[in-house]
């Protein structure tokens, strides 16, 4: 069905037309409500559903869509209680925030690299659902290896971490020999191994200062955070050519043409991206220092320079502002990560129910893994980072 503005004569017709094949949505909903109407179109139940524009998703393609007005949606009462959704009790969905939008919207906790690492090593609930890409999921289950980690996509991989193959990076570092390995969080749990101590985009700074000054440092796998970071330190690293593909195609000359149509709007990056962006950026941070920066910056107009799903948090904390993509050298308006787009709300549903597919990782490489980013962990909690 076509999106109609409905009045309530035509929501009780359509109430009597097909009786209980419709759902309602409320905005309201906490998660077990939500899922229990997902569950409920599953075994098709619901053909269609109902609901305000700002809490209405779909995600099955078959299913009919009717967007009610919020004054509307108070006039609904889910009817007949449905069965529940027998979820275990002690779940958790940890979310990046570069998922989709709704993905965002149930996640208990959304955050960065560094935020989700913590929560993941904090948490209580014996299943953790990660809604982010393989190498976050299996950072989750080396800080916390007794727990259960489920991925919605394991094809949700990251071309970052997949630029530094393991085997290849071992035959490289033996070129340096006394070098300490500082690894972004962004690569495999097994180059995690070949690691001395993690970093992630918040926290990266700290990281290579706590690094007494004469010991000479490799930094794996991104060359353009690796380049961010010699030049805000002034340490001399060596850098393994790595890049994220979704950072490194950030088009230069589609984005002055931006500033110069907002020339108020404040310039945000982050620093995967490669140098020339970041030498025009106002500001260059992780996901939570972007958003921070637009949360307290008076400025209006931002033009944000990453993963374009950021953008759904910066709104609900600034619904004043305004919030512009930054478009890469392709057709494309604004940048979404593929990897991290591979998970949907259909396939964290049923990661839910089946509890599938899983992280599994062998005890060498939790345990070999594991001190690195411990390590990573030690260094923030004294920098105050988390
Ligand atoms: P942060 O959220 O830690 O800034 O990381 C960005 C990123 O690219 C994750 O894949
Ligand atoms: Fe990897 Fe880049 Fe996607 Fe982040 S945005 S998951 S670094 S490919």
């Amino acid at each position: 069905l076509p999106e109609i503005a409905l009045t309530t004569q035509i929501i009780s017709r359509l109430k009597k037309r097909f009786g209980n094949q419709i759902g309602v949505y409320h905005s309201k909903f906490n998660q077990n409500e939500r899922i229990e109407i997902w569950q409920r179109v599953l075994n098709n139940e619901y053909r269609i559903i109902l609901g305000a524009r700002s809490s209405l998703f779909l995600p099955f393609n078959d299913l009919g869509l009717i967007v009610i007005d919020e004054e509307h949606e108070k006039t609904f009462k889910q009817s007949d209680p449905a069965p529940r959704f027998h979820a275990r009790d002690s779940a958790i969905i940890l979310a990046h925030y570069y998922q989709e939008s709704e993905i965002q919207e149930v996640a208990d906790y959304i955050g960065d690299s560094l935020g989700l690492s913590q929560k993941a090593a904090e948490t209580d609930a014996d299943l953790i659902v990660f809604a982010g890409v393989h190498f976050m999921a299996e950072t989750a289950k080396m800080l916390s290896p007794n727990k259960k980690v489920v991925l919605p996509d394991l094809k949700a991989g990251c071309s970052l971490a997949d630029s530094c193959p393991p085997a290849l990076f071992a035959k490289f570092k033996e070129k340096y020999p006394n070098h300490v390995v500082v690894s972004y969080i962004n690569c495999t749990a097994e180059l995690k191994t070949l690691t001395d101590i993690c970093c992630t985009s918040t926290n990266a700074v700290q990281i290579i200062e706590s690094i007494p000054k004469d010991q000479p440092i490799i930094f794996a796998p991104d060359k353009n955070l690796g380049a961010y970071l010699i030049k805000k330190t002034g340490r001399d690293m060596v850098l393994w050519n790595g890049a994220c593909m979704v950072h490194e195609i950030f088009s230069l000359e589609k984005i002055t043409k931006l500033q110069s149509r907002h020339p108020n709007a404040k310039l945000i990056a982050h620093p995967e991206c490669e140098a020339k962006i970041l030498e025009i950026a106002d500001y260059i941070g992780s996901t939570s220092g972007l958003l921070k920066y637009t949360k307290e910056n008076p400025a209006t107009e931002f033009i944000v320079v990453t993963e374009a799903g950021i953008i759904h948090q910066m709104q609900k904390s600034s619904p004043e502002k305004t919030f512009i993509p930054a478009p890469p050298d392709n057709n494309c308006a604004c940048n979404e990560c593929p990897h991290m787009r591979l998970n949907t709300m259909e396939k964290l549903y049923l990661c839910m129910k089946y509890e599938l597919p899983e992280i599994i990782l062998s005890d060498y490489v939790i345990e070999k893994g594991k001190a690195s980013i411990e390590r990573m962990m030690e260094v923030s909690l004294k920098a105050g980072l988390i």
